[in-house]
């Protein structure tokens, strides 16, 4: 059967889920969105050229505003909405960003009601709930990238300091997409064997702030945020959902008493299937990692607040 990602916003980080995911070559369509007039038709084109000499199948398609043309998608990827500058916090954002997030995943859900929506613009934690309330879907079908990007960059990290493969490097991370992350390094191994046992808890410690603050490393460096690393992550999520892989990651999804924490989107480990999130993966979480997570809750509920004061819904 045919499958079809849809993906809003063409800019830096649409563009580049675009991009791999054609390269992956597991879907008959891609369709880029954008406001911006011919931008997604742009984008899509030079893609799209790409085809023969990355060797795939995958149409990609842009139109403007369009959105008759993202009918039965499966998966709809939402990256519209601006990008941090130097001195911004993703919590900045809310105010432009909320009400792009309210318009364009209604409109995206009009047309694909059954499609599985991965959140991507920030602030991470609250636009997943805000795409939550404006299509009424129910948590399996909308959740948001954020984790696998961060321990992405964690493992990185790990593998540079090790001098190790960062295939081998295995990480979890639970909390929101913000300085209040909460890295496990407990839970965090390369090849099966812990990293405390391979590396001094200071340097531990080190690498672990970094995480935290790695999407403000890349601002402060390139003037906007992050895409490669962001859109890759996007990119393995629409696999896991399009293969029906049942891959285990973290994810942010509204929490309805899981680790502890209720009517709050947070990044827990999650099993991704076809069906959108199969099962929040729960285990126990030692006193300190509880309270750093309940911070984190704290934090996200914060900007919460700053939505009801919109008054969007
Ligand atoms: P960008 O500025 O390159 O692209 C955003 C695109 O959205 C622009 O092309 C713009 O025209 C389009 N857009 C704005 N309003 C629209 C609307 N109503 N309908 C359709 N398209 C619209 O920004 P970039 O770098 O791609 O970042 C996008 C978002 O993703 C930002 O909010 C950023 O903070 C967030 N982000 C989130 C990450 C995460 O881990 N969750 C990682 C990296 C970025
Ligand atoms: C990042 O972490 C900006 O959230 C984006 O790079």
């Amino acid at each position: 059967m045919n499958k079809k990602v849809t993906i809003i916003g063409a800019g830096n980080v649409g563009a580049t889920v675009a991009d791999v995911v054609a390269k992956k070559n597991i879907v008959n369509e891609v369709v880029l969105i954008d406001i911006k007039p011919n931008f997604a038709e742009g984008k899509a084109l030079d893609i799209w050229e790409s085809s023969h000499i990355e060797y795939f199948d995958t149409r990609v398609k842009g139109y403007t505003n369009d959105y008759s043309k993202t009918a039965d998608s499966d998966v709809v990827v939402i990256t519209s909405g601006v990008p941090r500058k130097p001195g911004m916090s993703r919590d900045d954002l809310i105010g432009i960003n909320a009400k792009i997030m309210k318009e364009v995943s209604q409109k995206a859900y009009e047309y694909s009601p059954n499609a599985k929506f991965i959140i991507v613009a920030n602030p991470l934690d609250v636009m997943t709930y805000t795409a939550l309330l404006a299509t009424g879907l129910p948590r399996t079908q909308v959740f948001g990238m954020a984790g696998v990007l961060d321990t992405g960059r964690f493992e990185a990290f790990i593998a540079e300091e090790l001098n190790v493969s960062p295939k081998d490097v295995n990480a979890m991370l639970l909390g929101g997409h913000g300085d209040t992350m909460v890295p496990l390094p407990r839970l965090t191994s390369v090849s099966g064997l812990p990293l405390p046992d391979l590396m001094p808890a200071d340097k531990i410690q080190e690498l672990v702030e970094r995480t935290k603050k790695g999407g403000g490393e890349i601002v402060k460096l390139l003037g906007t945020s992050a895409w490669y690393a962001p859109g890759a992550a996007a990119a393995q999520m629409v696999e896991a959902v399009i293969l029906n892989s049942h891959r285990v990651m973290p994810v942010c999804v509204m929490l309805n008493g899981e680790y502890g924490q209720k009517d709050v989107a947070l990044g827990v480990p999650v099993k991704l299937g076809y069906n959108g999130v199969e099962e929040i993966v729960e285990i126990q979480l030692n006193d300190e990692e509880q309270a750093l997570l309940n911070q984190s809750a704290e934090h996200v509920k914060s900007v919460m607040k700053v939505l009801d004061d919109l008054k969007l819904f």
